[in-house]
């Protein structure tokens, strides 16, 4: 039984730059008739139910109960004090003429002063930030905020989407093991809890569905999901599938249905945002290119076809070019084969809008998250993996990155949550 949806929805936003700019300012446009939500599946996607010739194709957002966009209201942390207005400006994903008709809106949503340590973002300097002697302390804040926030903007109900800057690359361990370990830590200040997971623990304890956008570990350790399990919190990460990833996901699935062999996979990214100054630090590029390299050996699963993919070469860059701003040039050389071995090459340009693409991705995590949460699902939503690059899973369970495999998770999973049918797609009429 899913709680229907009364009152107001806030989406807490960890990271207040280019993606949480770029969503914020897309649901004001979209609520003042200026735009339309491309992009966002829960919004335009439409979902079959029954069978093919009963012609039932409702969109997304009619057939399960989401908060309305109008319900939403946003609120955040950053480093840095800019508004809304001006940290969309700074980003310069939207144009100004956009930006001047829902100026009110975004000067009104200013950042939270946000829990911080240049030691896990070495390229970010800023002054907006929390003090206190422990990371548990600077938890306790967090959730200050958050029942500050949730009061004065009269929300029902919230959800918190990580749009903050890649942390640097750190392996799970001893201190993430439990909640009690990862207690002890965050009282202890151990060096293994980064920030975001000091907002993560703050939201899981709270309750508040968490889904993480970026690669770092945040909710993605056996302390989170344990946490989120006593919570009945749900939890999802990590990292928004959008771009060359994106690409990938929707590429490699076709090429091996049809038994093409790849010998290699070369990409390289291009970007000059705040996002691309960050992974340019090799150990937060470390996070991204761990969360980017799993993708395609998942897929295409080497060891069952070693004949074609055994030998695949996998090389994944990213380039800080500051004039392409936030208008990202993905590059992707594939040397494929076929027939009796011979080779050919496929070449992809994406000249792409990162925050274009991941806006109705953290968007649509925000309003699935708040689903399970009035639908009682708890722990890791696997079902939402379709919009991630490194689909967090329970331990020792794969990941599913074939885009499409993942999709007929999520559409499944609604049809189940609203009572229909399961779709198969296994026809039997012509056995008979
Ligand atoms: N744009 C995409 O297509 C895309 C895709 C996948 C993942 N991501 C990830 O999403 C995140 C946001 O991307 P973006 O383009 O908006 O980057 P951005 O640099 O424009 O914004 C990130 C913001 O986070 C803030 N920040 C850093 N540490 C913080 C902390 N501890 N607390 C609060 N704020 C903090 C920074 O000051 C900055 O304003 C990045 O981690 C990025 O890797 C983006």
């Amino acid at each position: 039984m899913i709680k229907e949806t009364k009152g107001k929805l806030g989406i807490l936003l960890p990271g207040m730059g280019a993606v949480a700019s770029t969503l914020i300012a897309g649901v004001y446009a979209v609520n003042k008739g200026i735009s339309k939500p491309i992009g966002s599946v829960s919004q335009m996607g439409n979902i079959r139910l029954g069978k093919r010739t009963e012609n039932r194709n409702p969109l997304i957002k009619d057939f399960v109960p989401l908060a309305k966009l109008t319900d939403i209201v946003f609120g955040g942390w950053d480093i840095f004090e800019d508004n809304m207005y001006e940290s969309a400006t700074n980003a310069k994903v939207l144009d100004l003429a956009l930006l001047e008709q829902i100026k009110p809106e975004m000067e009104a949503i200013k950042p939270m002063k946000a829990v911080f340590d240049k030691n896990y973002v070495k390229k970010l300097d800023g002054t907006h930030v929390k003090s206190a002697p422990t990371k548990m302390d600077l938890a306790e804040m967090v959730m200050d905020d958050i029942r500050r926030f949730k009061e004065e903007k009269g929300c029902e109900r919230l959800v918190m989407v990580w749009c903050g800057s890649t942390e640097i690359y750190i392996k799970p361990g001893e201190v993430h093991s439990s909640i009690e370990k990862l207690e002890e830590g965050l009282r202890n200040n151990h060096p293994d809890v980064p920030p975001s997971m000091v907002y993560a623990y703050a939201a899981v304890k709270m309750g508040i569905p968490y889904a993480n956008g970026a690669p770092n570990l945040s909710c993605d350790v056996p302390a989170m999901v344990a946490l989120a399990k006593k919570h009945k919190t749900p939890i999802v990460g990590k990292d928004f599938k959008t771009g060359q990833t994106l690409m990938k996901t929707i590429l490699a699935p076709g090429l091996k249905a049809r038994s093409l062999g790849i010998r290699g996979w070369f990409s390289t990214n291009i970007l000059g945002n705040r996002d691309g100054e960050v992974l340019d630090d090799p150990d937060n590029f470390k996070s991204k290119e761990v969360s980017k390299l799993g993708v395609l050996e998942n897929i295409l699963q080497p060891d069952n076809n070693p004949d074609l993919y055994k030998d695949l070469y996998h090389k994944v860059r990213i380039n800080y070019y500051p004039p392409h701003g936030d208008n990202k040039e993905g590059w992707d050389n594939i040397d494929i084969f076929g027939w009796l071995g011979y080779g050919m090459q496929i070449k992809i340009d994406f000249l792409c809008r990162d925050s274009i693409l991941a806006a109705p991705v953290a968007l649509d995590l925000a309003l699935f998250l708040d689903l399970a949460g009035r639908a009682d699902l708890f722990g890791i939503q696997e079902w939402l993996s379709f919009y991630l690059k490194s689909p967090q899973t329970a331990e020792g369970l794969p990941p599913q990155h074939d885009i499409f495999l993942q999709q007929e998770k999520l559409l499944n999973t609604l049809r189940h949550l609203m009572g229909e049918e399961l779709i198969t797609h296994l026809g039997m009429d012509y056995y008979y």
